[in-house]
């Protein structure tokens, strides 16, 4: 492998070393080149820089590969439970059945939370949107557990820290939505594993009992597992960046849970399905869309398709459009918004304008549909997606700080005016504009 970069810039010609990963990734240590040049690089997006060096998880855009920790999502979604992958992507490794009776255990004791936190969530709005409402909650929850607030917490004290809110974060989101429906809290059932207890909080009902479907867990445990982690994405991004101040885990999660809320990340499946919908409430004819799609004077936009990192395929969509067939199958669900999601993509992945530009569908497209046929409503979309990510946003935000990586603080080419003399008020309307 190439040890160095030479670089040549405003005359100067200097050697970068070149890093290599352990998955042969490639890249150009720019660490010292302000120092060695006076000249920065500049990245809108940072969609060519990398921000870190992580041991979490790895994908491949051109391959369709993503893996936790080594273990290929296929493997884990058709083998795996969601507890079991937030345990490998904090600890590293798959725990033993010790080690996850224990985790188990530990999260199933921090399942309720203070009741004065509830009291917060009943003064919302009905109407606030859940992911608001949620990064709030979380943000203060800091008040309850002030012992997270110390930057460098003892391995136990953290290890309670980030159970707790593994274990609260469900029951804050199942709040979250009983309020927005106008129901009475539902508090966590003890007998149940993680999924099949939200799915419990979000759905019983005062007087009648409640059991949730095994096929509804089965399926809520893949969506969780399919989006626990995904390297340097924007909302991971934001924690490591908002934790590199040494903010809390609480505080750069509630941060992390903003950023995921635009459309351009994880309010795309809420974004979908409302496609899907308009599409449906127009008349269904699929072909008008993906026409209207192309029209460059038409403000409708392809929602689900195409990834930043991705470029033939999102090995995501693929697992939960398999799943999507078998919980609407299994349920006896027939729902038209999956047949026009199919007809889209057939028409899409057999159209060369959807070929040359590499849109397929990616993980949103699909997820909407089984959260539908869950009866989880679509402003409630994203806080999945939240609650699936929480392990790897903690994961990375405890890697950020075990690896003590300094303050983010990135440069800019600055564009503005250049110096000049401060006028006085009186005088300016003189001056030339
Ligand atoms: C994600 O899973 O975070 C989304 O696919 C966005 C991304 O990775 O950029």
């Amino acid at each position: 492998m190439q040890e160095k970069a030479i670089l040549s810039v405003n005359g100067q010609e200097i050697e970068l070393p070149i890093v290599q990963g352990t998955e042969n990734e490639i890249a150009v240590d720019i660490s010292k080149l302000r120092a060695q040049t006076g000249v920065v690089t500049i990245d809108r997006g940072y969609k060519n820089t990398g921000a870190t060096f992580s041991g979490i998880t790895f994908l491949d855009g051109e391959k369709g590969i993503l893996r936790y920790r080594g273990y290929s999502i296929e493997d884990l979604t058709n083998k795996g439970d969601f507890l079991e992958v937030v345990y490998l992507l904090l600890f590293g490794e798959l725990p033993n059945e010790e080690q996850y009776s224990k985790f188990f255990k530990d999260i199933k004791d921090q399942e309720i939370v203070h009741e004065r936190l509830k009291k917060i969530s009943d003064e919302f709005p009905s109407g606030a949107h859940p992911m608001g409402v949620l990064s709030s909650l979380v943000s203060a929850l800091t008040a309850f557990h002030p012992n997270t607030l110390k930057p460098h917490a003892s391995e136990e004290e953290a290890y309670l820290y980030m159970v707790k809110l593994i274990a609260k974060l469900p029951t804050i989101a199942a709040w979250t939505y009983r309020k927005h429906i106008g129901r009475p809290a539902n508090y966590p059932c003890r007998s149940l594993d993680y999924t099949s207890n939200f799915l419990y909080m979000l759905n019983k009902m005062p007087n009648n009992e409640y059991t949730p479907n095994p096929i509804a867990s089965k399926a809520l445990n893949q969506l969780l597992i399919l989006h626990a982690d995904h390297e340097q994405n924007c909302s991971t991004s934001t924690v490591r960046m908002v934790g590199s101040s040494n903010a809390s885990l609480y505080a750069s999660i509630s941060a992390g849970i903003n950023a995921l809320w635009g459309p351009l990340h994880g309010g795309a499946n809420q974004a979908v399905i409302e496609m899907l919908e308009s599409i449906k409430e127009d008349g269904g004819d699929v072909d008008k869309f993906i026409a209207k799609a192309k029209d460059k004077n038409d403000p409708f936009r392809l929602m689900g398709f195409g990834h930043r990192v991705y470029k033939n395929f999102d090995p995501r969509a693929k697992l939960i459009k398999q799943s999507a067939d078998d919980v609407l199958s299994q349920l006896g669900i027939k729902d038209p918004v999956l047949d026009i999601a199919k007809k889209l993509e057939e028409t899409a992945l057999s159209d060369p304008y959807f070929i040359d530009r590499k849109l397929f569908p990616n993980v949103d497209f699909y997820s909407g549909i089984i959260y539908r046929a869950l009866g989880i409503p679509t402003e409630m979309f994203t806080v999945m997606f939240a609650i699936g990510r929480l392990p790897g946003w903690i994961a990375q935000w405890k890697e950020m700080r075990e690896t003590v990586e300094p303050i983010g603080r990135p440069r800019q080419i600055y564009t503005g005016e250049v110096a000049r003399d401060f006028v006085e008020i009186k005088e300016r309307d003189l001056v030339a504009q």
